[in-house]
């Protein structure tokens, strides 16, 4: 190792020494994110963004206004309101999570409704085991109060600063092939939704679905665009505990289970670590609620962290990308490996991992996101993506493939790390790894069609525009792979303009989709440039420009696309031939 690598790896050792600490120490204050939507006057000339701030120059979205019904009768008066002067419209939410440029009303005259304040549960009826919530409630209140009345929602997705009604809408999950599977969809028995109306009935309606109305299929995965969801019910079960061990294994048997694991358990999960050969496989089932034990999921990614820890850590992060050796990214990435928390930051009892299985109530096990919860505290410490700090910055990949083809998929990307296995240290956030959730087939128009594994990829995002992060190939590589070799689609909250580019056509239900849709909406007032895009109504995600393909706005097909002047030109995929990737001139 060089002098400056030397360096580099003492300084990344040090950072992750303090880091530790600060998060055994369990930080009390932190400050919650910031409000997505700021308007210059009151509540008029506003822009919306989203938790990261990722709405760049080219994504910025501007609105006339933005309104805070707290009732369903402020939300029809919303809508109508709208509806009558035919302006577009969209949902905002408390934090708005969704990477693409969801929440953003057409043009920049629309109106933001914002469901902030449309917070409560409706009704918990304990006996036929049925919770009703406004929309704009956030998960951890959903998942507290439903514990409250002895039930659990079977699956989440894992962070639960998210809304019902947004995560619903991008049809987010947790992991799981039992029963009705890991998507929260899944669970939604019924739905009140407020959409556009003629004039002779008041310019906006309130519709309710129940369980058997064939259009619960488009509501419940809406994207948004059919209205906006007023309350949701969703079909609980009694209060269980789980047992979770993380179990760590090498890659040997990887592909065959790739399609096994989520048979053999209730919420099973798999984390690949392919710049370790480690695979981390969740063991994670039901036990009876008098199992002794009282663990808490509280992944580490989503505790609060001290603004210069973040800070310093960015600094290393960028560095290492831009001017670090493979070798230095390598050793930076095995020294953080050898500081992590035991258990991702599981705990036995909500401070410390003694061992294995942790046992706990569902409520306290599926979901975490601590950083989102305490009182300002001016910064001093805040969630790692907290857009106020120059702290962590990231592209977010999530898509899904069928498990019958899994195994292949797999297998594909096992040989693309065996070609050059040190392009994975700087290539993907070596934090976690690739999280690889089972989602089950849904009878929601724009939700999976097979069981399918879902993959997540968390890689480094400069916050220079169109500056290539190390190793850019490999995640064009997985991602072309994943979707145009094994047919797989993006998650709608997640991902870059080109993974939607043409997805719409692998949704075999999306014309049932879009007739629910222009009936709820016919003048497309919760239509957007990007939800026309996605949905193939009109154009396309894909921007073509320089740089356009290290943003991913683009697949390259020309050296331009990538960035010629840092030694990124436009190559062929290395495994699968018909990719093509922004790599950087030393691979040949
Ligand atoms: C830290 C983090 C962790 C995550 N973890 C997971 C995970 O474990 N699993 C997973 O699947 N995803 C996960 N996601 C992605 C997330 O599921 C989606 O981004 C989700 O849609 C965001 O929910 P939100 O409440 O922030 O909605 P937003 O992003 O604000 O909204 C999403 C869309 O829904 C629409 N919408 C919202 N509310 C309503 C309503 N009431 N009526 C009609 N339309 C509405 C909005 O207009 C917008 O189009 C994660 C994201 C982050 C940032
Ligand atoms: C509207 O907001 C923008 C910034 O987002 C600002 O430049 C502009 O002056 C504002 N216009 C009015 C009329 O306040
Ligand atoms: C619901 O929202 C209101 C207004 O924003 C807020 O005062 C209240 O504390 C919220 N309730 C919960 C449970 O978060
Ligand atoms: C992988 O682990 C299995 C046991 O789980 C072991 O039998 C095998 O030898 C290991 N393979 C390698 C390459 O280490
Ligand atoms: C990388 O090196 C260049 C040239 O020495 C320098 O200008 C740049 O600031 C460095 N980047 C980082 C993040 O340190």
């Amino acid at each position: 190792m060089s002098q400056g690598e030397q360096a580099q790896t003492r300084a990344m050792k040090s950072l992750a020494a303090v880091l530790l600490v600060a998060i055994l120490l369990q930080l009390a204050g932190c400050s919650p994110p910031p409000d997505p939507v700021t308007c210059t006057d009151g509540t008029s000339n506003c822009t919306v963004t989203n938790t990261y701030g990722s709405f760049t120059d080219r994504t910025i979205c501007h609105a006339a206004n933005v309104v805070y019904p707290s009732t369903e009768q402020e939300l029809v008066a919303a809508v109508a309101a709208a509806a009558s002067a035919k302006r577009k419209m969209k949902v905002a939410t408390k934090h708005s999570h969704s990477g693409p440029k969801l929440a953003c009303p057409g043009g920049s005259e629309g109106t933001i409704i914002s469901t902030t304040r449309l917070n409560r549960t409706v009704s918990i009826d304990a006996e036929r085991q049925l919770i009703t919530v406004e929309s704009g409630m956030v998960l951890r209140d959903l998942i507290q109060a439903a514990a409250a009345a002895g039930l659990s929602l079977p699956h989440s997705p894992y962070w639960y600063g998210l809304t019902i009604g947004g995560l619903l809408a991008t049809g987010a999950h947790g992991s799981g092939l039992w029963g009705k599977g890991g998507a929260v969809h899944e669970y939604v028995v019924g739905l009140r939704i407020v959409t556009p109306a003629p004039a002779c009935d008041g310019f906006a309606m309130v519709r309710e679905l129940g369980a058997d109305h064939p259009d619960l299929d488009a509501a419940k995965v809406s994207l948004g665009v059919v209205g906006v969801v007023s309350q949701v019910t969703l079909a609980l079960q009694p209060l269980f505990k789980r047992s979770v061990t993380f179990v760590e294994r090498n890659e040997s048997d990887f592909t065959a289970q790739v399609a096994e694991w989520g048979r053999l358990h209730e919420f099973a999960d798999m984390i690949w670590q392919p710049q370790h050969n480690k695979v981390i496989y969740r063991q994670d089932d039901r036990v009876d609620v008098s199992a002794p034990g009282n663990g808490v999921g509280g992944l580490f990614l989503f505790r609060s962290v001290p603004t210069a820890l973040l800070v310093g850590g960015r600094a290393i992060e960028e560095q290492l990308q831009e001017n670090g050796t493979d070798i230095a990214r390598c050793a930076a990435e095995q020294e953080g490996a050898t500081r992590q928390l035991p258990a991702f930051g599981f705990t036995n009892d909500g401070i410390s991992f003694t061992g294995y299985p942790i046992v706990g109530y569902q409520h306290r096990i599926q979901a975490s996101g601590s950083c989102i919860d305490g009182p300002e505290d001016a910064l001093l410490s805040s969630c790692a993506w907290d857009p106020r700090i120059r702290g962590s910055f990231m592209y977010n990949s999530g898509f899904s493939v069928a498990l019958s083809k899994a195994p292949a998929f797999i297998a594909d990307m096992l040989n693309l790390r065996d070609l050059n296995p040190d392009a994975f240290c700087g290539a993907l956030d070596g934090r976690v790894g690739l999280v690889l959730r089972y989602v089950k087939a849904s009878s929601a128009y724009l939700g999976k069609h097979e069981d399918s594994i879902d993959v997540d990829i968390l890689f480094y995002r400069s916050r220079t525009d169109g500056m290539p992060h190390a190793h850019a190939d490999v995640v064009d590589e997985i991602e072309q792979m994943a979707l145009g070799k094994y047919g797989g689609l993006p998650h709608w909250g997640k991902n870059r303009n080109f993974a939607f580019d043409g997805a719409i056509a692998r949704y075999p239900k999306a014309d049932k989709f879009l007739k629910v849709k222009s009936r709820y909406d016919p003048d497309g007032l919760f239509s957007s440039e990007w939800t026309d895009q996605v949905l193939g109504i009109n154009g396309t995600p894909n921007i073509i420009e320089n740089r356009c393909a290290i943003e991913g706005l683009c697949i390259c097909s020309d050296d331009s696309h990538c960035a010629p002047e840092q030694g990124y030109f436009c190559r062929l995929g290395k495994v699968y031939k018909k990719a093509r990737v922004c790599s950087s001139e030393e691979d040949y």
